[in-house]
């Protein structure tokens, strides 16, 4: 009997902290402080670039001339469109299913109306990748509208992608600043190096499974509370924290519970997440408009107190929660619209692990009991 092998002598890197598991052209989480899409800064693009750009950009590592983007944005439109099962299902969605449960459902569900599924061809995939972005706004949308008993609203031409989302989900268009917000917000979110749910996407697709099964791995990866899920909580904070003399209280008695404070921390940034600061500007500026500036204070007031306590800075989720809510978008919905946005990662990822080609499979340590005796169930006590 073999007790031991070599392989079980080796060390376990927790949580896979520092460990390089792919080689990627996509993005690069610099810990110093800056995130790169295919070399572009993202503070370059987030000021010049639209949404559409930076999917063209992420599924082929070069930004577009004026006719490529033209062709996306028509090939994005026009798969915004649902199979009429997935509405059905949408519809008949238990009304207690967070918005995130009904997506990983309805991904999955979109690949029964793949027309094509047994074409893996780098351009049927690439297709494939474009339908599922532009799907995927249009699901959130539609459930929103289903459950707030409003009819569904068909988008517009000549919208740009972000617009389009946000006038689908709310019903009625968006303003200069809401657009120029929501444009930013889909840039910065688009992607992330090898984030949670990118590596299980990416983990999904190394075993040569379909890009349906990729984005629903995603998915419900996202939705946990240290990934995306994080913004929601980060509203309930601010729903919990009655005024700006609770702040401190309130945040000491978490970090004596040894709670995490939602919305700050990150793996690789040691110093401030790159897209915090933009997303701080955009909260405040949509505050200032929306007279809501007492909520903005108090997440100055949180950042300083987490800082000066614990020396960690905001992630994306802290201040995205604050754009969500002043673009109106309910709790519920934080992290399917996080979701919107990186499935353009998602499936960028997934694309080049499939040239990639490798299973991905670690080893574990394993710390259990050896050569025990078989007893039939009748003697088990
Ligand atoms: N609140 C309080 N303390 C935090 C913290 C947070 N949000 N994030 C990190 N820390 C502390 C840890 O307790 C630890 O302190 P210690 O050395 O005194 O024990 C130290 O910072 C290192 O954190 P660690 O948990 O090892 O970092 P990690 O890389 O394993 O975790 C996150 C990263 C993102 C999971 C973690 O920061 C977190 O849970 N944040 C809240 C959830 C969130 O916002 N997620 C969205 C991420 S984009």
């Amino acid at each position: 009997m073999i007790m031991s092998d070599e392989n079980n002598e080796r060390a376990v890197i927790r949580g896979l902290r520092g460990v390089a598991a792919a080689t990627t052209q996509i993005s690069f989480v610099d810990p110093l402080g800056a995130l790169y899409y295919s070399g572009y800064n993202i503070d370059d693009l987030v000021d010049n670039a639209t949404y559409e750009e930076v999917v063209y950009l992420l599924l082929n590592n070069k930004l577009p001339t004026q006719t490529e983007l033209t062709n996306l944005q028509s090939k994005l439109f026009s798969e915004m469109r649902l199979p009429k099962q997935v509405v059905e299902r949408i519809k008949s969605a238990s009304p207690t299913c967070h918005p995130m449960e009904i997506l990983r459902t309805e991904v999955s569900h979109l690949g029964e109306f793949d027309p094509d599924p047994d074409n893996t061809s780098d351009s049927a995939n690439k297709q494939r990748a474009i339908s599922i972005i532009s799907k995927v706004p249009t699901i959130i949308s539609f459930l929103h509208r289903t459950r707030t008993k409003q009819e569904a609203v068909a988008p517009v031409k000549g919208f740009s992608f972000a617009e389009n989302f946000l006038y689908m989900f709310r019903g009625r268009p968006a303003d200069q600043q809401e657009k120029n917000a929501m444009e930013r917000y889909m840039i910065l979110h688009a992607d992330h190096g090898l984030n949670a749910s990118t590596f299980a996407a990416r983990v999904t697709a190394g075993t040569g499974s379909d890009l349906y099964s990729a984005v629903t791995s995603a998915v419900g990866t996202l939705k946990g509370s240290f990934h995306g899920g994080a913004s929601e909580r980060v509203m309930k904070m601010l729903y919990e924290i009655n005024s700006l003399d609770e702040v401190e209280e309130y945040i000491q008695t978490m970090l004596d519970d040894k709670k995490k404070i939602m919305g700050f921390g990150h793996r690789v940034y040691k110093s401030e997440d790159p897209r915090s600061k933009h997303l701080r500007e955009m909260a405040e500026s949509l505050c200032h408009q929306k007279d809501t500036l007492s909520i903005y204070n108090k997440c100055k007031k949180i950042e300083l107190t987490v800082h000066d306590k614990k020396g960690i800075f905001p992630n994306v989720d802290f201040y995205a929660a604050l754009v969500m809510h002043a673009l109106g978008v309910p709790r519920d919905f934080f992290t399917s619209f996080f979701a919107c946005s990186r499935v353009s990662g998602w499936v960028a990822h997934t694309l080049e692990q499939y040239v990639d080609a490798i299973l991905i499979r670690p080893t574990s340590k394993y710390i259990g009991e050896y050569g025990r005796e078989f007893v039939p169930i009748e003697k088990r006590s």
